[in-house]
């Protein structure tokens, strides 16, 4: 199928578009990130401000994101070269979409190490269940020490983690090296629904087993004083991290959606399913942790070490851990699939390449880098490459390359995106491409040209230095 008559490839239509956008927002970010840095900030404060981020910021920018991809039909900075030069303004605005499509590259490159662990966990459910059969928890007869222990195993063997990050590389490699229409599409129709009608079940399950009440008073109760400069900054990165903002992935599917597209009805349909997933994994996650007695603030652990433990007192506990990690897995696979597509067709417009061969230019690139993520826990474990910044400190390859481009570069990006959009970009266009009039186009022009920019300036500011202010 074809958007636009333009001979390129794009969505068939506007259901395929909202499945495969949802799809590259619901994630990993989701479900692994968002509850690790919920209970590492200190719960209520940091969810209630990341609700308020997606909803003024995230929104706007997810509207000025697609709307420039929809405009161009081109790669993202391409797409925001074509609304520069209509607009009269210098085509060097197209750094914005440059700065996304590096970052792409460096989230990819991570987010297979993390994709990798969890093919690791449903072979580890997998081949529980084939030595304890189906009837009581996980891991029977195991000492918890023992289900704990297969985190750090897996985390310090390199050859295991480098092995199941290629491996999940190649697989996103695969979707993406077939095209829009018949890979990436086809994946997001088949594979959405079918995770969401497994985060419900495993919810409701959840839900039953006591500590429901406390997850919930763990999440949304507010309390101002905990709302510090880095927790607002985390607030902030996660939201775009969740939303695929910031890094050029919304204005690439943009790109292949048509003109009769209401955008702007569109975001909101994209961002609710998102935010509803985060707090769905939230109150899938913590009753699970809190009724084994377990805690919250494990950090990246949570999913992988924290949560297996608390399968094993589950009936049933080896069947619900396959589910949930298979869950994890397929929207890891229709994120890592938007996330390799846009350096890929940054790379096939700019080099005239076919499909197949830039996605494993990019792929191979992916790999390399990938490596030194997946060695951060273990063989490179003492290697902090920017442990002369603050910031960084301490902190290997893989914790970097997340930090940095959640808190510096995905956030720097939305800013120039807003000002490119509110202030430089032809406004006739910009109305035309939102469809909005009357109060909501006053709301979004607020948002758009001045909360936007300002709140994100002075949350990266109390963010990055929290001690000057
Ligand atoms: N939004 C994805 C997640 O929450 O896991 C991650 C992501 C995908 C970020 C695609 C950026 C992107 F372009």
């Amino acid at each position: 199928m074809e958007s636009q008559g333009s001979g390129r490839d794009g969505w068939s239509s506007r259901s395929a578009f909202i499945l495969a956008a949802i799809g590259s927002a619901v994630g990993l970010g989701n479900l692994w990130r968002f509850p690790a840095e919920a209970g590492a900030n200190g719960g209520g404060a940091f969810v209630v401000f990341y609700i308020l981020c997606v909803v003024l910021i995230g929104l706007p920018v997810l509207l000025s994101e697609t709307l420039i991809g929809r405009h161009g039909q081109s790669s993202a900075p391409e797409s925001a070269r074509r609304l520069a030069r209509e607009s009269g303004a210098s085509r060097h605005w197209s750094i914005l979409a440059s700065l996304g499509v590096f970052s792409a590259f460096m989230i990819v490159s991570f987010y297979c190490v993390v994709g990798g662990w969890v093919l690791h966990y449903i072979w580890v459910f997998i081949s529980d269940l084939f030595q304890t059969g189906l009837t009581g928890g996980a891991f029977q007869g195991r000492d918890p020490a023992e289900i704990e222990a297969i985190w750090p195993s897996l985390a310090g063997n390199g050859a295991l983690t480098v092995g199941l990050d290629f491996a999940f590389l190649a697989i996103t490699l695969f979707f993406v090296a077939r095209g829009v229409s018949s890979g990436i599409e086809i994946m997001a129709v088949w594979l959405m629904p079918a995770f969401f009608i497994l985060l419900i079940a495993i919810t409701i399950y959840g839900s039953f087993g006591g500590a429901f009440s406390e997850t919930v008073d763990y999440l949304f109760t507010f309390e101002p004083e905990k709302l510090t400069g880095p927790v607002m900054l985390a607030a902030v990165g996660q939201a775009f991290f969740s939303l695929s903002l910031g890094v050029s992935g919304m204005i690439t599917y943009g790109g292949y959606v048509g003109r009769n597209v209401n955008l702007a009805g569109t975001s909101v349909i994209i961002a609710s399913a998102d935010t509803f997933v985060a707090l769905v994994a939230g109150l899938c996650i913590f009753p699970i942790v809190f009724a084994a007695g377990l805690g919250a603030n494990a950090g990246p652990a949570l999913m992988f070490q924290t949560l297996p433990h608390a399968f094993q007192s589950m009936p049933l506990g080896s069947v619900i851990g396959i589910l949930f990690f298979v869950m994890v897995g397929v929207a890891a696979l229709t994120s890592s699939v938007a996330l390799l597509e846009v350096p890929t067709s940054w790379l096939m417009e700019k080099t005239g390449l076919r499909r197949v061969p830039a996605a494993c230019t990019i792929a191979f690139g992916a790999m390399i880098l990938g490596a030194l993520s997946a060695l951060s826990t273990n063989q490179l474990a003492d290697f902090y490459p920017l442990n002369f910044i603050p910031l960084f400190e301490g902190q290997g390859v893989f914790d970097v390359l997340d930090g940095l481009t959640s808190k510096i570069f995905m956030p720097v990006a939305a800013i120039l995106t807003t000002i490119f959009v509110g202030w430089v970009a032809d406004r006739r266009l910009i109305d035309s491409e939102t469809g909005l009039s009357g109060g909501l186009q006053v709301i979004w022009r607020f948002l758009v040209c001045w909360l936007c920019p300002l709140a994100l300036l002075a949350i990266l500011a109390v963010g990055i230095f929290p001690d000057s202010i």
